[in-house]
This record gives structure tokens, C-alpha cells and sequence, in this order.
């Protein structure tokens, strides 16, 4: 593979950094009373404004050369067309047709799968209602509407999140749990809160063989069995959500509560397939399909839409310009939206899992340019009393994205208003910054001294120039909400394709894997051992002890 670092738009860029390195966004904005203008679109009832970065209309040229350079419509419409581009698993990568809204079919290997995804989305339909009419009952005879989602990563992250988003939309009487921890305390805190008679727990897990998803499972199970004195209670109040079929029969599952997607659906990109059960539970599958609706009309933007307008392929770009020509380790991603604080976390799996890689689609390994960001955040306010300080003044450039509804759900008193002041604020503070003469002024003003104002004013400096986008949404609905992670997902893909990685394969969790498995048959006594490293010796051997003594 021609490393991307060797393109005319690659060097171009080195050379337009240095002419932008200097720059300062506020001069950008006095230079151009039409940046705003320039620089924000909109899509649907988002509004995308990334007028707040250190770029000019040269650098976004550049940047959307070196797309092309990089082969992105041809890679955008390999992934839509279903050619196996995950290409070390060798599977094709399809979440975009589980949203696939359109009459249009969709082919893998010539077989078109749209058939067998409307079939689930019917039968997910027709179990959430019976649910929701009470008409599906334990094994007692009562409703279920206690759901717990047992999964990990991708199977627990998404609907997790989504759930969470769109609380005001949850049905009333159903209430979702999620357990994903292999740490016993997760399990058991759910169980304290549900009773066995209105439980139903779903086991969603792509291979079914994970080792956490697996060990909870067979905890709910026993808890279930124990409770009821009856091994058949097992099927009236498990579902699976799997590719391996198989698998989940052997668990005990009744057949026809088995819900089931391809391989060609990434773990974290499954929230839109039967994986989204727990979601379609928790807030119908009208909102579930609306999700949906949401997704796909950003992948028909990101598809149709050149790269100049194209929301996703901006965001991607502008990630790439602070990564690999300004050095930017990190991404910070601040939702003003309390339903929105674990959209960090969904996204940390979502774009750190795909494109934390070192090496490129040929298995060389990459030397000269760096790959995917830390993807970190939490919403504001909150984070504003927390680590803003250091995106403030620290010495790191973070670029930043801001999400904000334009409206609550709740409308109580002046709480949205001072919300959405402080997004707009932060995001201004952090690009306008405040100079020494202002600081000093405010200072004198305020009746410091002389000798006040000289020691303190250069800690109440702010630099600015410090980047961010900002989306403004109507109102976190499921549409809007399908959108928002749609938009990611391909900022996602896209980067992948500039770095010339493959975005769809996450080898590097097997080797923690392997070794776990061994040390956990280490554990099992006080006999100390010495087949490690002699750090991982010494704790092995200090837990060990903790089986003779109390440490
Ligand atoms: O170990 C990483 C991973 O494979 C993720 O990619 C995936 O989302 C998660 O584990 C859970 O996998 P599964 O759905 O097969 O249980």
C-alpha cells in the first residue's frame, strides 16, 4: 500500500502547516465576516459549524485532495456494494444495509440479504409488542417487563447508550438493565433490583462465546433456575441475540427467541441489527425504526453529497489535519446533554477500537504518520468544572466537539438556557481566548494593585486558538440521535481509509485474552509460580497468598 505520507496532498498539507501553524482563529474570523457561512451546513435538522478551526478554504482543499488521493468514493462504495473490505476477517461490512430504508437491494456474494434483515426487524417487532401488551409472560404467568441486556462492548455500549439518550421515549412499565462487567458486583446489583417472575435477560453477544457475556449469563441462569426450582423457566425467560445460532440453542434458548444478524455487522456497529432488541424493548420499535430512519439519511448525505458539504468527510479531515499535521493526541467529545453522557464512552469503542492500528491494510507496519485519536469526554456542564481547565490553558491542543439540543425535554425553569449558554460560551472562550492586555484591563477595573495585577494576570491568560465543532440539534430524538452516530461512524471509516487501515478487525483485545485464561488457571491455588515476567510474578504471587492469609 502507498503509504498516504507519500502523496502530493500529504506533503502539500506539511507545507501548508507551516503558512497556518501561526495563525490564530480569531484573526481568521476578522479576516472573513463570511466564515460562519462558510464553514457550517446543514443536514436535516442538524447544524454542523466548524467555522471554530484552524483552516482556511486552501486547507479544506488540500484536505479533500488528499481524500481523493486516498481513493475515498471508491472505498465508500466498496463498503456499500458489499465487497469483503474488512479484509483480514474477510468479511464484508454492512451495518449501513441493516438501515437500508430504501426499496434498493442490498448484495453480498450475489445474495441480496435485505429479505433476511426485514425478516428480523418483523420478528423483533412482533416480540416487542407482545411485551408490551403483556401478552408474552414469565413463567409465572406475569409480564416481563424487567429487560436485562447482558453483553460487552458492542453488544452493551450502543444500546446502552441509546437507551439512556432516549429515556423520554422509554415505553412505560419496561425497565432496561445492563450488565456488562465480568466483575460479579454488576451482575449481582441488577439481580438486587429485579424479581426472577418479570425478568426477561437478553444474552446479546455476536460470537456467544465471550467470556464475561457468557459467565453473567450462566449467573442469571442459575439465579433464574434456583428461583423458580424449574430448568424450563430458562426458556420462557431468555432471548439470545447472536450470529452463532448453535450456540444459543445449547444455552437453553427457545428457538423462536433467538433473534440473529451476519457477520458482516461489527460489534460496534451492531446496534442497529437485532442487537438494538433491548432498545426496540425499552422504547418501541416505531422509535427503533426512526433510529434508523435517522442513520440512513446520513448515509445517503455521506454517499451523495461531495466532499465539499459532506458532514462526515469534514469531520474526519479536520481529525486527520490536527492528528498527523499539528500533532493532536486526543479528541474531546462534549454532549450538552445529560441523556447523552455515555456517548463518550459508545464512541471511545466505537472509533478507538476501529482505527487504533499500527499497521496498514497490507500488514505493513505504519511508519511516519500516526492513527487514531484518544477519544475521551463527558458532558457539560459537568466537564466544565472538571478538565476544561486543562483544554483551557494546558499546553496540549485538544480539538473539541460540542453536541447541543436547541431543546429540552423538560423546559423547567431557565436550566436549558443557561445550558445552551455555556456550550456557545466554552466553545467561543476556547477559540478567542483572552490576551494579557485584556486580563490586565478587566484587572485594574476590578481594584487589583499594581503589584496584584502583575503576579496574577499571566495565570488568567488564555491563548485561544483552540479548535472545536460545534452540532445543534432540534431535540434528542430518535432520528436525530440515528444521525449524530451515523455521522461518527463514518468520520470513522473515513479516517480509516486516509490511514490506509483496516477499520473493521480489533486483533489487538486477543492478547490480554490469552493471557487471562492462563493466569486465571494460576490463580487457582497458593502455590507460587514463576512463569512470567517478575512484575506479573510478584502480583500473581501477592493475590495467591490472599488464598492462605487475609492481606
Ligand atoms: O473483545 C472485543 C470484542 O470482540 C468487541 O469487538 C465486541 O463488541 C465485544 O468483544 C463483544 O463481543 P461479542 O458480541 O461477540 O460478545
Amino acid at each position: 500500500m502507498t503509504s498516504p505520507a507519500s502523496f502530493p496532498a500529504w506533503k502539500a498539507l506539511l507545507t501548508h502547516h507551516q503558512t497556518m501553524k501561526n495563525s490564530h482563529i480569531r484573526d481568521l474570523f476578522e479576516q472573513d465576516s463570511d466564515r460562519f457561512k462558510r464553514f457550517s451546513l446543514q443536514l436535516d435538522d442538524i447544524l454542523f459549524d466548524y467555522s471554530k478551526h484552524r483552516i482556511t478554504e486552501e486547507t479544506m482543499t488540500l484536505l479533500f485532495a488528499l481524500a481523493k488521493a486516498s481513493e475515498l468514493t471508491g472505498w465508500t462504495e466498496k463498503m456499500f456494494g458489499g465487497e469483503r473490505i474488512n479484509s483480514a476477517e474477510n468479511r464484508a461490512v454492512l451495518h449501513t444495509a441493516l438501515r437500508n430504508r430504501s426499496s434498493k437491494p442490498v448484495y453480498v456474494d450475489g445474495n441480496d440479504v435485505m429479505p433476511e434483515i426485514r425478516q428480523t426487524l418483523d420478528k423483533m417487532r412482533n416480540f416487542t409488542q407482545h411485551l408490551h401488551n403483556r401478552e408474552y409472560q414469565g413463567f409465572t404467568g406475569e409480564p416481563l417487563t424487567n429487560i436485562v441486556n447482558i453483553g460487552i462492548g458492542g453488544s452493551d455500549l450502543g444500546p446502552a447508550m441509546v437507551t439512556r439518550a432516549l429515556t423520554p421515549y422509554r415505553i412505560q412499565g419496561i425497565q432496561p438493565y445492563f450488565v456488562s462487567n465480568i466483575d460479579d458486583s454488576h451482575i449481582m446489583e441488577a439481580l438486587k433490583q429485579v424479581r426472577p417472575e418479570t425478568t426477561l435477560f437478553i444474552v446479546a453477544s455476536k460470537t456467544f462465546t465471550t467470556q464475561e457475556t457468557m459467565t453473567n449469563a450462566h449467573t442469571a441462569r442459575r439465579w433464574l433456575v434456583n428461583a423458580f426450582g424449574n430448568e424450563s423457566a430458562v426458556a420462557r425467560h431468555f432471548v439470545a441475540v447472536s450470529t452463532n445460532t448453535s450456540a444459543t440453542a445449547e444455552f437453553g434458548i427457545h428457538p423462536d427467541n433467538i433473534f440473529s444478524f451476519r457477520d458482516w455487522v461489527g460489534g460496534r456497529y451492531s446496534l442497529w441489527s437485532a442487537i438494538g432488541l433491548s432498545i426496540a424493548i425499552s422504547i418501541g420499535m416505531d422509535a427503533f425504526e426512526e433510529l434508523l430512519d435517522g442513520a440512513f439519511s446520513v448515509d445517503c448525505h455521506f454517499r451523495d453529497t461531495p466532499y465539499e458539504n459532506n458532514i462526515p468527510v469534514i469531520m474526519a479531515m479536520l481529525g486527520i489535519w490536527y492528528a498527523n499535521f499539528f500533532g493532536a493526541e486526543t479528541h474531546a467529545i462534549l454532549p450538552y446533554s445529560q441523556y447523552l453522557d455515555r456517548f463518550a464512552a459508545y464512541l471511545q469503542q466505537a472509533d478507538m477500537e476501529s482505527n487504533g492500528k499500527r499497521t496498514d491494510r497490507d500488514g505493513i507496519i505504519i511508519n511516519g504518520y500516526t492513527t487514531g485519536p484518544v477519544i475521551w469526554g463527558e458532558p457539560g456542564t459537568n466537564g466544565q468544572h472538571a478538565f476544561y481547565q486543562l483544554i483551557h490553558q494546558g499546553t496540549r491542543l485538544i480539538p473539541a466537539d460540542f453536541l447541543a439540543p436547541l431543546h429540552s425535554h423538560h423546559d423547567i425553569g431557565d436550566h436549558h438556557r443557561i445550558l445552551l449558554s455555556h456550550c456557545l460560551a466554552q466553545s467561543e472562550a476556547l477559540m478567542k481566548g483572552k490576551s494579557l492586555n485584556e486580563v490586565v484591563t478587566d484587572m485594574k477595573h476590578s481594584g487589583y494593585s499594581e503589584t496584584q495585577t502583575q503576579q496574577i494576570a499571566p495565570h488568567k491568560v488564555f491563548p485561544g486558538n483552540r479548535s472545536s465543532s460545534t452540532f445543534l440539534f432540534s431535540k434528542l430524538n430518535p432520528r436525530t440521535l440515528g444521525r449524530l452516530i451515523a455521522l461518527y461512524e463514518h468520520k470513522i471509516f473515513v479516517q480509516g481509509i486516509i490511514w490506509g487501515i483496516n477499520s473493521f478487525d480489533q486483533w489487538g483485545v486477543e492478547l490480554g485474552k490469552q493471557l487471562a485464561g492462563k493466569i486465571f488457571n494460576e490463580l487457582v491455588d497458593a502455590k507460587p509460580i514463576n512463569t512470567h515476567d517478575p512484575s506479573t510474578n510478584g502480583l500473581i504471587n501477592y493475590c495467591k497468598r490472599s488464598k492462605d492469609t487475609t492481606i
